[in-house]
């Protein structure tokens, strides 16, 4: 994970870096000319870990009392209904086309994670690094 997207919690920091590492991973679909199962499954282990992570994320929010939840909350729930929407999609597409689907679908996610962390999370850090006495 790039520098920037360091938050300086380690737990949320570690999530991120997962995340980017998952969607490194779909990245390495497009060496090969994986059958649309193949996208599905590898699209499939980046979404659940999606909703893991924001699930702790709001989760860890809430119990330090962050007064911004339940606006964050909404952002999460905006990706993980374009995410149900891709999914979907996915499940439309052939062994021949879901290789081009992946490559938007990675470049979406990216997109949102990158900026996600550095214009919405990043606005918690300083709250919650002090909540867990990490400064
Ligand atoms: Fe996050
Ligand atoms: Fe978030």
């Amino acid at each position: 994970m790039y520098p920037q997207y360091y938050l300086g919690i380690e737990l949320v920091d570690k999530e991120h870096s997962v995340l980017f590492d998952l969607l490194e991973d779909l990245t390495r679909l497009t060496y090969t000319t994986p059958t649309r199962d193949q996208c599905f499954e590898k699209v499939s282990v980046l979404f659940e870990y999606v909703m893991t992570h924001l699930a702790h994320e709001e989760r860890l929010l809430e119990d330090q009392g962050w007064p911004g939840l339940t606006q964050h909350k909404l952002l999460h729930a905006a990706l993980s209904r374009n995410l149900d929407a891709l999914f979907e999609e996915l499940m439309t597409m052939t062994d021949l086309n879901c290789l081009l689907f992946v490559e938007k679908m990675h470049a979406f996610v990216l997109g949102w994670l990158g900026n996600h962390i550095q214009e919405e999370d990043a606005g918690y850090a300083e709250f919650l690094k002090e909540r867990l006495a990490l400064v």
